[in-house]
């Protein structure tokens, strides 16, 4: 069988990727050390504080992510025809045909299932659900952060409650994130092993292959 070689993804939305992937690793290693330092939090006699140098590349990779979310709502809105929500969320008639589709295919129901070059509705969703707990995890982190600024005082108060009570959903938010990862993984290689689309390499090289007459 041939196949077309499409342009899907570009190269913003590929940084977005991998500026999202490593800030959320450095987010979640650091982030546990602060919860549960496993070493000494100051090693005496050298001069070394781990917990300060732990909390310093949580906070840069903080505003990573925060660059990075920034990133992916302006692609949300003016990227590619693959990169708008209204793409790959359930509300148009074909995506919610698609959505379900793709549900059964997953639970391994029905063997009917369309390939899109974009993602498909039942990842598009899950994706949005992500961006969206991202940026929960953004205003908790800098209501931590700065908590005398007044305007992150009055949204973090109205949102989440006192510092400690914010504390605790940053905290099981990042359990979120870990679930994620391991799933989203199995997901990839579970599609590119059933699908010979290139799906992996795609957010390298931006491309996928879709059965065609070329
Ligand atoms: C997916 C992203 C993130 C994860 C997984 C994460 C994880 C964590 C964890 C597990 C803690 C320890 C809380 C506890 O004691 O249980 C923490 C603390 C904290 N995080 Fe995050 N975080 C993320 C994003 C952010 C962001 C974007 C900021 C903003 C700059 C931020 C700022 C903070 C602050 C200020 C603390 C408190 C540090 C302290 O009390 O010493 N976090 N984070
Ligand atoms: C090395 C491991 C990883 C690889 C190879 C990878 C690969 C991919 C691929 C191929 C897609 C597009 C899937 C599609 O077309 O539907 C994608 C999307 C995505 N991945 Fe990953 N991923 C990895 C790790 C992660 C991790 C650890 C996270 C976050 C914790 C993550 C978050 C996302 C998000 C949010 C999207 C949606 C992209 C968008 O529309 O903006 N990825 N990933």
């Amino acid at each position: 069988m041939k196949y077309e070689k499409r342009k899907v993804w570009g190269v913003l939305l590929r940084l977005f990727h991998w500026a999202f992937v490593l800030s959320i690793v450095a987010l979640t290693v650091t982030g546990i050390y602060v919860h549960n330092p496993w070493t000494n939090t100051v090693l005496e006699g050298t001069g070394r504080f781990p917990l300060a140098t732990m909390r310093y590349i949580h906070f840069v990779a903080g505003f990573v992510l925060t660059g990075a979310i920034l990133t992916r709502i302006y692609l949300l809105v003016f990227g590619n025809r693959h990169e708008k929500f209204l793409d790959f969320i359930p509300v148009t008639p074909r995506n919610i045909k698609n959505f379900f589709a793709t549900l059964a295919y997953y639970l391994y129901l029905s063997d009917k299932y369309r390939p899109r070059s974009g993602h498909n509705a039942l990842a598009g969703s899950i994706y949005l659900v992500t961006f969206f707990l991202a940026l929960g995890q953004i205003l908790t982190g800098f209501y931590l952060l700065y908590p005398e600024n007044l305007t992150l005082q009055g949204i973090g108060l109205k949102l989440f409650g006192t510092q400690q009570q914010a504390r605790f959903i940053h905290h099981l938010l990042m359990w979120y994130f870990i679930l994620y990862a391991f799933t989203h993984i199995y997901i990839l290689i579970w599609n590119d092993i059933k699908r010979p689309q290139g799906l992996i390499s795609s957010i390298f090289n931006g491309t996928k292959f879709k059965p065609g007459k070329v």
